[in-house]
């Protein structure tokens, strides 16, 4: 077994983190081998109830479990982290857009950054999940000037996964048969979700999924305005926010970037953009991406159609205005 590491999860207290801390201790994410030091952050009034997540992490009895540290503070939390899931936010309430959510989450955001700036490890991975992600991403990375911009992510991995779901459902395979499904932009309504390079395994050979559904019509609409509006359904129903789902694809986002994507695969993570595909830089754009040795790379050359590039301009217009309000909210 390797030296521990330290792992902070922000929002510790909250829905997402209930599932998500499993993951970590347990293996699922860091891998077997690899020992975890936990802290867990989230606001004084909530420091009760981390207490009650700290026993049951406790009595989880998993040996890669070492150090638990329960903290409101963010200097304590940082301290050393090689990973961090920012997931501590307010979430989302039915009939709340995320525009909302802005104002209140960018402090938040900076303050992590800074703190991630001084206390954190150089090479720290840093996924955010609280919403609005992207630009919660690129505020933090922002305020912390130390750690490669390269460094910080936000999660459409559930979008990924939900949009994977509704593929296999509709051929009617084992959801792991799909693959290389895309997820461009924001992690909001304006996000494109894109089945035109996707694969599907059947037993006749590798097929792509356009040709295998055979209906342009369900695909271009039918199928994006389903995972587009998925979260809004979620809440709609539950009256809460996406969480076991999310934790899963926290881990899954997490994992991949630590040991890599499989030869011939990508995923679809929120990213720095560099201007591939001609989306503006500086903001954080959710492209698809391969990994090798904890490095992403944005997949080049894929065919953008006139569909696909009037979706990409719509998603990236709304993140640029994500950025110049979330810029405003600095200001005052
Ligand atoms: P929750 O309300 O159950 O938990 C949020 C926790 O964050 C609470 O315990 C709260 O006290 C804590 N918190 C608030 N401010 C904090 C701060 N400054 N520092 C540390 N902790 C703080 O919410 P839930 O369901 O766990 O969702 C968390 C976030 O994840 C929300 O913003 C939600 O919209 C987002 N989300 C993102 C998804 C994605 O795909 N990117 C999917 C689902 C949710």
């Amino acid at each position: 077994m390797t030296e521990p590491i330290s792992v902070v999860v922000t929002g510790a207290a909250g829905q997402i983190a209930y599932s998500l801390l499993y993951q970590i201790a347990a293996g699922t994410v860091f891998g077997p081998q690899q020992s975890i030091n936990l802290r867990l952050l989230d606001i004084p009034p909530m420091m009760k109830v981390l207490d009650g997540v700290v026993m049951e992490l406790e009595d989880l009895a998993l040996p890669l479990l070492r150090e638990v540290l329960p903290t409101a503070e963010p200097a304590k939390a940082f301290e050393n982290v090689a990973a961090a899931f920012l997931v501590g936010a307010m979430p989302r309430k039915e009939g709340m857009e995320r525009k909302d959510l802005l104002a209140a989450n960018v402090e938040i955001f900076k303050v992590q950054g800074e703190a991630l700036d001084k206390y954190a490890r150089k090479d720290v991975r840093v996924l955010v999940v609280g919403n609005p992600a992207n630009t919660n991403a690129l505020i933090c990375s922002h305020y912390a000037p130390s750690i490669p911009k390269e460094n910080f992510t936000a999660m459409t991995r559930l979008d990924q996964n939900r949009a994977q779901a509704a593929l296999a459902a509709r051929l009617n395979v084992q959801v792991d048969k799909v693959k290389n499904v895309i997820i461009w932009g924001n992690h909001s309504s304006t996000q494109y979700p894109d089945a035109a390079h996707a694969t599907v395994e059947l037993s006749s050979g590798v097929k792509t999924v356009p040709s295998e559904i055979n209906d342009n019509e369900w695909l271009i609409n039918t199928f994006v305005e389903t995972i587009q509006k998925r979260g809004a359904a979620v809440i709609a129903a539950r009256k809460m926010s996406s969480a076991m789902s999310a934790a899963k694809a926290a881990g899954d986002h997490m994992r991949d970037w630590w040991f890599g994507t499989k030869p011939g695969e990508w995923v679809s993570m929120g990213v720095v953009s560099d201007g591939s595909y001609g989306i503006p830089k500086d903001i954080v754009f959710s492209f698809p991406v391969t990994i090798k040795d904890k490095r992403y790379e944005i997949v080049q050359n894929l065919p953008i159609n006139n569909v696909a590039k009037s979706k990409l301009d719509i998603t990236s217009k709304e993140l640029e205005e994500e950025r110049a309000e979330a810029n405003n909210v600095l200001k005052k």
